[in-house]
């Protein structure tokens, strides 16, 4: 009898822990934006008031997923955006992962947003300020803009085939990846976003599991240099 009670208590707690496990998520998406392409042209951007941003990418977030394809998405309200807990990591993030929505501000709005929406989901895994750390080890680590480079891949304004571009990626890192496209003024498919893979402890990365659902490249893309898009700058439209 009091076997069964063992064995029933613990099936109880067994299913309780899949349970919990079920609202929790199993890779992570670490998205990086190619920022010149983030003006495209439906979205007008604006540089952060500390600065034009790199010709670089630029991290857009760190994004716990599931193996379904589907994510979790503002999974806990009560740990609230505390930059007084990642007030060291500030200078790196104004460089790496630079907002460029309009109006033109300092990318906290970009950054509560991010933790709002994604970062509260992968907290059994990190707080905070691991976070942000991760984010940002992840982008030192993955180098695309060299990467695209080493293999004559240059952001000139030029056109590319996505393969090319897939394949230097995927043979720069190791593993597969995701690619977006949006549209530019003239209506040109340029390359925007490129999906790493991520294991749960936000360090290690992982062919995905799957591929994200994104708006679709053409086969020949554009990789765009600063300029000629629709940038604003402290509310003034450029005109280049
Ligand atoms: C995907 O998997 C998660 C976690 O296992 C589950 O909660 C969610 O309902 C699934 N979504 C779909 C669309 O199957
Ligand atoms: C950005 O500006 C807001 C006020 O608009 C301020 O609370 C916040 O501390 C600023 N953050 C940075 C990183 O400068």
């Amino acid at each position: 009898m009091r076997f069964i009670y063992v064995v029933l208590i613990n099936l109880i707690i067994f299913q309780f822990i899949t349970l919990l496990h079920a609202q929790d998520f199993d890779f992570f998406y670490f998205a990086q934006q190619w920022n010149p392409a983030s003006c495209d042209s439906k979205i007008k951007c604006c540089y952060p008031t500390n600065g034009k941003p790199a010709e670089d990418f630029g991290i857009h977030g760190l994004w716990p997923n599931y193996f379904n394809g589907s994510f979790p998405k503002s999974c806990n309200k009560n740990v609230r955006y505390d930059e007084t807990q990642i007030s060291d990591l500030i200078s790196s993030m104004q460089k790496n992962w630079p907002t460029l929505s309009c109006p033109s501000n300092n990318g906290t709005r970009f950054w509560s947003h991010e933790w709002k929406k994604h970062g509260t989901c992968s907290l059994s895994m990190l707080d905070i300020h691991s976070y942000f750390q991760a984010a940002l080890a992840l982008k030192e680590k993955v180098n695309l803009l060299q990467i695209l480079k080493n293999e004559g891949i240059q952001p000139n304004g030029g056109f590319y085939n996505l393969e090319a571009i897939k394949k230097a990626i995927e043979k720069g890192i190791g593993h597969t990846i995701g690619v977006e496209c949006n549209i530019d003024l003239n209506g040109n498919s340029q390359l925007y976003e490129v999906y790493v893979c991520v294991d749960k402890s936000g360090s290690n990365i992982i062919d995905c599991p799957i591929i994200p659902e994104t708006k679709i490249c053409n086969e020949i893309v554009e990789f765009a240099v600063f300029g000629s898009r629709n940038i604003l700058d402290e509310g003034h439209a450029y005109s280049l």
